[in-house]
């Protein structure tokens, strides 16, 4: 009869037992026996070396392959990533195909790892993301896991995203569970929603890579709902930071999400291009430029992407930096081309919401 693979880690059932040698944990200290259990992040597909990043930054995570990875503590830490777009609990099947965990045994396992994901996540319903989860089986499963967990499941916003897929080894399958209602890139602060809104987990992304100074004098021009004012703003302390957008609605909003982020930021309503302020008044530009399809248009931009970076390259210190993130990209490479202002290097091109932009950071030439 096929059983699941063991979700106990041989790595941290290795270790030595606290107490006894001297090393490691003290005796009485439970986090030393806290079963592991084995996750998975979700990145925004170019955003992965980020997300792996941060995640050899989080203590006791171990045996990290990628963004797969054995963890012991608390699921509340994992939920306080901000370069993922999700987390799930992970665990395997040694079935050939998902009709398989309809068996009276895989069944019972499948219930019990999904109702500790529901104990500690709180989702209210579910639903099933596999290839054919339309299929008589997935209906089946669907209904079996409904009845046995008392949860409704609701196909399209179910809050438990159930994730199936045939196993990396070739055996078996994976269930992945989602351990938070909503993704994590839904961060909590964004009260406020406009169109042209940037992924947080991008902002995240950008500011790191962008560098994160505490001496940092940060201007984040056409700041629209906030996101990389708050984004910045929650990774910790700067010199000082001012967003402006031309349009007051954008301006409100992104006071709105900034307040829900319990941050005083100032957001102005001021052309970017004519603030009045004095030169060299900042040490890191970051921007999300409009792409010229929900935000401005093409046309517009090819005035206003040359007239940026001029203005920029006044506004900014001599060793300032620009970091911009466009869906541009034939025109911003063609404008780079014919000024000698700044010299740029690509960070990354990241794939959302079925665009695919790409972030520069910029640097003043001499
Ligand atoms: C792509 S959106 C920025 C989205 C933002 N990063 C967010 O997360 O909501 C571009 C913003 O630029 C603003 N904008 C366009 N031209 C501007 C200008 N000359 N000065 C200031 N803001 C401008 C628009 O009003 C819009 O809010």
């Amino acid at each position: 009869m096929p059983r699941p693979r063991s979700n106990s880690n041989p790595a941290y059932a290795r270790r030595p037992s606290a107490g006894k040698t001297g090393k490691g944990r003290p005796k009485g200290d439970h986090r030393a026996r806290q079963p592991a259990h084995e996750y998975e992040l979700e990145a925004l597909p170019g955003l992965e070396e980020v997300a792996a990043t941060e995640l050899a930054g989080v203590p006791l995570a171990r045996d990290i392959r990628g963004l797969r990875f054995w963890y012991p503590g608390s699921p509340e830490r994992l939920t306080r990533l901000r370069a993922a777009v999700a987390a799930y609990r992970i665990q395997s099947w040694d079935v050939p195909r998902p009709r398989g965990l309809l068996g009276h045994q895989q069944l019972g396992e499948l219930v019990g790892y999904v109702r500790e994901v529901v104990e500690v996540g709180g989702h209210r319903s579910f639903r099933i993301g596999a290839a054919g989860k339309e299929s008589p089986t997935m209906q089946r499963l669907a209904e079996e896991l409904s009845a046995a967990l008392g949860l409704p499941h609701d196909p399209e916003e179910g809050e438990l995203l159930l994730r199936l897929r045939p196993s990396a080894s070739g055996q078996g399958w994976d269930v992945l569970a989602r351990i938070t209602p909503r993704p994590l890139s839904a961060r909590a602060w964004r009260e406020c929603n406009m169109g042209g809104g940037l992924n947080a987990t991008i902002a995240y992304a950008m500011h790191k890579l962008a560098g994160q100074r505490d001496e940092d004098r940060i201007f984040n021009p056409m700041s629209g709902s906030g996101t990389l004012l708050i984004e910045r703003a929650l990774l910790g302390p700067y010199a000082a930071m001012v967003g402006v957008d031309i349009s007051e609605g954008a301006v409100a909003c992104a006071r709105t999400n900034l307040r829900a982020a319990g941050k005083e930021v100032e957001v102005a309503q001021v052309n970017a291009l004519h603030t009045g302020l004095p030169a060299r008044s900042f040490d890191l530009v970051i921007t999300d430029l409009p792409w010229g399809d929900a935000i401005g248009s093409h046309q517009s931009n090819e005035t206003l992407y040359p007239a940026f970076l001029k203005e920029m390259h006044r506004l900014t210190s001599r060793r300032g930096r620009l970091c911009l993130l466009t869906h541009e990209l034939r025109l911003f490479e063609r404008v780079m081309r014919e000024q000698d202002d700044w010299e740029a290097k690509e960070l990354f091109q990241v794939y959302s919401g079925g665009h695919h932009p790409k972030a520069y950071l910029l640097h003043k030439r001499g």
